[in-house]
């Protein structure tokens, strides 16, 4: 089983990088499963139907999201339909969609798991105990089992990835959009990176216009971020390379960054 996964897509710069270089890393990688984290695909804020279909026919067979599952009204009856699209699974269980899905690929089964961390973000459910109950689960069904863990800090990941080692295949993080260096197979054989990174804006800060953000620390004041249309673009993920039985045989950070131009549109 080999795993394509694209971190957070910011914005449209995000959606062209991903329909620009999607074709070239399947041609590399041959993943038979690709994945997406689309939290911040619209204007930085959600996902809408629209996008979630262009994702679908460019070739992605899933969808993860974070802690901006919510930012687009229109989105919140398609979470409940019958789709390859998740959100966190720690949110309560009101909350429109579903945190995990069990999806067919020929004669296997890959169990998708979205859980959201709670150090500097909303109060939710523990993801922890969470992650238990929908790996007990998944467990019934595939060996394949992946997890992406949208979280702020470092050490909830780190805490999550050496939790989980063992019991499912991989654990990614997401939501920093910052990719960190330390993608490995952990002594049980989950595959693990604290953060993926973004695929978004290259010149601006985690994907957003810089100017607004700079002036927030200088001002302490709420500003209006804005997701540039135009720029260079970065793109981040990972391959994650899975044996029969479930483990982590290899995993491979892929950063495409903007040394050189790239157009929006
Ligand atoms: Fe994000
Ligand atoms: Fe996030």
């Amino acid at each position: 089983m080999r795993i394509l996964f694209i971190g957070d897509i910011v914005g449209s710069i995000g959606r062209d990088m991903l329909a620009e270089y999607l074709p070239q890393l399947k041609l590399k990688y041959h993943p038979n499963f690709t994945i997406v984290n689309g939290e911040n695909a619209a204007h930085g804020r959600g996902i809408t139907e629209k996008i979630y279909k262009s994702f679908m026919t460019q070739g992605v067979d899933f969808v993860t999201l974070g802690n901006h599952t919510y930012g687009q009204r229109e989105v919140y009856d398609f979470l409940d339909e019958d789709i390859k699209m998740i959100r966190p699974a720690n949110y309560p269980a009101e909350a429109p969609g579903a945190g995990m899905k069990i999806v067919r690929f020929n004669q296997d089964k890959l169990a998708v798991i979205n859980l959201q961390g709670r150090a500097f973000m909303p109060t939710i459910d523990c993801p922890f105990k969470k992650a238990d109950e929908l790996i007990a689960e998944a467990r019934k069904e595939t060996p394949y089992i992946f997890v992406d863990f949208h979280a702020e800090t470092t050490s909830e990941k780190g805490a999550m990835g050496y939790y989980l080692d063992g019991r499912v295949s991989a654990v990614v993080g997401t939501h920093t959009h910052i990719q960190t260096a330390d993608e490995r197979v952990l002594p049980q054989g989950t595959g693990f990176i604290t953060d993926v990174g973004m695929t978004g804006y290259y010149d601006g800060i985690l994907g957003i216009n810089k100017d607004e953000v700079i002036h927030r620390f200088l001002t302490s004041m709420p500003v209006k971020h804005i997701v540039n249309e135009q720029g260079r673009g970065t793109l981040s993920g990972v391959f994650i390379e899975l044996t029969k039985e479930g483990k982590t045989k290899k995993i491979e950070r892929i950063l495409i960054n903007g040394d050189h131009p790239f157009i929006g549109h």
